[in-house]
């Protein structure tokens, strides 16, 4: 067969996949290759796991670093962005009224990790009120910035939101809230592969993102960074050997995130194999599949929003590869509504209910979707809802 008719991914030929922002979906080449490791494991686990890893988990890291642009000592290999969320929120300290600044876009298990901490110590989460529809990501900025007291001590703040799928301008916020003494914790979960970035010149405190959604590695990878001096605090949320160690050679950032316990440490290496090949899409590499994911996503919108006669919730310049369209007050619940396009029309696609009690369609635009199925999906939505 010709090569540039394979099929890249594994995904089900039979369901228009329009979510690839839920949980990413890795092509056929890199889970080969994570096979290939696997069984090098388990042809000799002890030397693997004892003896080689920590190599391959340096070279790995270092890939990655070059791809943020930031220093590889800083960054820490986890399974998830949830874990990234928890490890920085679990290790800080918080006083009592100490304010831990969120939105009211922040995805749910980070607010409950938030909100967990504070009732630990009767720390007080504020939440800024970001709207949605949005005319200008200036409102974002004031939004936030509005909610900042003498006592805000961290910002929790999203990159790309999840359930609007809004690209944050994290940059002015970061500079803003830096000005103003409050330390920022990023999640990113959506970030990388999805937008540029530059780690270094963000400036966050911390930094939390995945891996296996846009850039495509297997599931199970992702990264915390965190700034140099920041790092003695942040503890992971195992306790393993790195804690005692002897070794003066590494930080001990480095030994205890390095080493949790016995885990499958693969898709962490596949992480370099995901950058590589997914960069090797298009003749311009990354910048071409960002951009050419973005406009279909930015098409997309368009053709729902003609076909259901709802205006463009917000502006092009807060748009990546997903976009959230409002459906209004649907007589129909979210999840309802979320199952009849899967069971009646094969389409794949979160349906999200949102603060002002009416629902969202967050589509994803990656590499193997076509405009043609957003017509199908604008469709199927006007045949169920209007
Ligand atoms: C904004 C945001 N944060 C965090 C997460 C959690 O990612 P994970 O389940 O990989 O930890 C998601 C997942 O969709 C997300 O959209």
């Amino acid at each position: 067969m010709n090569d540039k008719l394979k099929p890249i991914w594994l995904l089900d030929k039979n369901i228009h996949f329009l979510n690839h922002g839920s949980f990413g979906a890795t092509p056929i080449v890199i889970l080969n290759y994570q096979q290939l490791l696997r069984e090098r494991i388990e042809n000799e686990p002890v030397r693997f796991l004892a003896r080689e890893l920590e190599g391959l988990l340096d070279k790995a890291r270092s890939q990655l670093a070059d791809f943020l642009i930031i220093d590889a000592d800083d960054l820490a290999f986890i399974p998830n962005a949830t874990v990234g969320i928890n490890t920085v929120l679990r290790s800080l300290n918080f006083e009592p009224d100490d304010e831990i600044l969120i939105t009211n876009h922040t995805y749910n298990a980070c607010r409950n990790t938030a909100e967990f901490i504070a009732q630990r110590s009767q720390a007080k989460i504020i939440v800024a009120s970001v709207p949605f529809p949005l005319d200008s990501p200036q409102q974002i900025i004031e939004a936030i910035l509005k909610k900042v007291s003498s006592k805000t001590k961290l910002a929790l703040l999203d990159h790309v939101t999840s359930p609007t799928a809004l690209i944050f301008p994290i940059e002015a916020l970061i500079r803003e809230l830096t000005h103003r003494g409050v330390d920022t914790l990023v999640d990113g979960a959506h970030a990388p592969g999805f937008v540029s970035l530059d780690l270094r010149s963000l400036g966050a405190t911390y930094y939390s993102a995945n891996c296996h959604k846009w850039l495509c590695s297997p599931k199970g990878a992702a990264f915390l960074y965190v700034r140099k001096d920041k790092q003695a605090n942040i503890r992971p949320l195992t306790i393993s050997h790195g804690a005692n160690s002897p070794r003066r050679e590494r930080s001990r950032f480095r030994l205890e995130f390095d080493w949790m316990g016995t885990v499958d440490p693969t898709p962490y290496l596949c992480v370099p194999e995901a950058i590589r090949f997914m960069g090797s899409l298009l003749d311009g590499g990354w910048s071409a599949l960002q951009m050419r994911n973005r406009e279909l996503a930015l098409a997309a919108r368009h053709i729902l929003g003609d076909t259901l006669g709802v205006a463009i919730p917000c502006p092009d310049e807060t748009v990546g590869s997903m976009a959230s369209i409002p459906l209004g007050k649907v007589s129909l619940s979210w999840d309802v509504l979320q199952a009849k396009l899967m069971d009646e029309f094969k389409i794949e696609v979160p349906i999200v209910p949102w603060i002002d009690g009416s629902c969202l369609v967050r589509i994803s635009a990656q590499f193997y979707n076509r405009l043609e199925q957003y017509q199908y999906l604008a469709e199927a939505l006007k045949q169920i809802i209007f």
